[in-house]
């Protein structure tokens, strides 16, 4: 199957916005109630749901010995956590970027409106809440905006799996900007990539982003749009 047929097949589903009635693989759902249940949701102001929590989880997991995850888009560090948890099985590493609540006239500026600005998470907030869950030395926080970073990359970090949920109308940027330190086999994910559950301009990212070059093990979890870059 092209990903192309792939990605119609994933957002056909045209019934009413109901979150459980669509996108519901048994492995999914299961990974969901066994790991996407640990954090709480509600105190890290997390945008992820629980089946899409425990993917998280079980993709981090599967990165090389030593593996390295990029995310862009941190927020309150939910995501974050439930990547680290899969990531401490392989000793691995997080780059977690966003501009905290640093510089809020410039995120004015630049932002596409999908959180408030006011009493946006602290980068210290985000640590502390992160070292209360055991992940001390396997976290970097990049304070900042993911094109910023990724123009300051040191090509020798190769990363292993990249989650995409910064700005929502520059998700393929992202994608492009990091794609050059991506190591052969890597996975990348994007947020919110579902016509009727995330935002149009990251559903037609996404069909940038798979028809570019040759990906594997596609899968849709929720909002959620997965591959293996070949
Ligand atoms: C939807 S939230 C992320 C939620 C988080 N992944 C979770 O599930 O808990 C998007 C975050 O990306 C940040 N953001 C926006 N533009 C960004 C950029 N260019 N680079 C990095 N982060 C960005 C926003 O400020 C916000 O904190």
């Amino acid at each position: 199957m092209s990903a192309n047929e792939f990605l119609d097949n994933a957002w056909k589903e045209s019934g009413p916005k109901v979150i459980s009635g669509f996108s519901r693989p048994v492995y999914h759902n299961m990974m969901g109630l066994l790991r996407g249940y640990k954090y709480d949701k509600l105190k890290y102001g997390g945008m992820i749901r629980h089946t899409e929590a425990g993917m998280l989880t079980t993709w981090a997991s599967e990165v090389p010995e030593g593996g390295v995850v990029v995310e862009i888009g941190c927020y309150g560090g939910l995501s974050t956590s439930y990547l680290l948890t899969g990531l401490k099985k392989r000793n691995g590493k997080i780059y977690a970027i966003d501009p905290f609540n640093s510089d809020l006239g410039k995120q004015e500026d630049l932002s596409d409106k999908c959180v408030p600005l006011e009493d946006k998470p602290t980068k210290e907030l985000v640590a502390q809440r992160l070292e209360a869950n055991g992940f001390d030395g396997m976290f970097e926080l990049c304070e900042g905006f993911s094109q910023e970073v990724a123009a300051a990359w040191d090509p020798a970090v190769k990363i292993d799996f990249l989650w995409i949920d910064g700005n929502h109308e520059q998700a393929y940027q992202d994608f492009k900007d990091f794609e050059k330190h991506l190591n052969p086999g890597a996975r990348v994910a994007v947020h919110d990539a579902h016509p009727r559950y995330g935002y149009e301009a990251v559903v037609r990212d996404v069909r940038k982003i798979f028809a570019d070059g040759s990906w594997s093990g596609l899968e849709h979890v929720k909002s959620i749009i997965s591959g293996i870059r070949n």
